[in-house]
């Protein structure tokens, strides 16, 4: 398996609710390595940058707004297939659909305040990540239970 890189924003409404910590356990809980962590207020500029392939669509402009209302927790998480396994652990983009279990279907209800952002593909984790990270904010560390959570460690 590939060691990927994704990241991850804790969107204004789950910090306006207190849900930070919830959301990032969870992460971490799964066994995927923190190796980025910040607190940011995004700006507009970001936001669009962030959110380009959007761009055009007529939910944007509220996506922009909604992403820059507050501020946000920004982090990458590393580990074997790390995008597929934060975006199951996150769920469908419509809370609403969104299956019992996961981030989104346990904690929202409407697709316009999901909660958390995370990276489609391993490529856009890499982008996404230079977006909000400057190589020197990111930590290569190992932890002594890598073993325990994948064979190959
Ligand atoms: P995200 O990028 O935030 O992780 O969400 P996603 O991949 O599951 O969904 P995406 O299609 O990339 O949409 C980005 C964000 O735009 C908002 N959205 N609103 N009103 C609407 O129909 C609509 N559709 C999407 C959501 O905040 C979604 O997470
Ligand atoms: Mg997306």
């Amino acid at each position: 398996m590939a060691t990927e890189r994704t990241l991850v924003l804790v969107k204004p409404d789950a910090m306006q609710r207190g849900l930070a910590g919830t959301i990032l356990q969870r992460l971490e809980n799964r066994g995927l390595r923190l190796i980025g962590l910040k607190l940011m207020q995004v700006e507009t500029d970001l936001a669009r940058r962030h959110y380009a392939e959007h761009e055009g669509k007529p939910f944007f402009a509220g996506l922009v707004e909604y992403i820059t209302s507050s501020p946000i927790i920004a982090a990458v998480f590393e580990g074997d297939s790390a995008t597929g396994a934060v975006r199951n652990s996150v769920g469908s983009t419509n809370p609403s659909q969104a299956a019992a279990g996961t981030i989104r279907g346990d904690f929202g209800l409407e697709v316009g305040r999901n909660l958390v952002h995370a990276s489609d593909s391993p490529e856009s984790g890499e982008r996404e990540t230079a977006l909000f990270f400057t190589p020197e904010e990111l930590v290569a560390w190992s932890r002594d239970t890598d073993r325990w959570i994948s064979e190959d460690a």
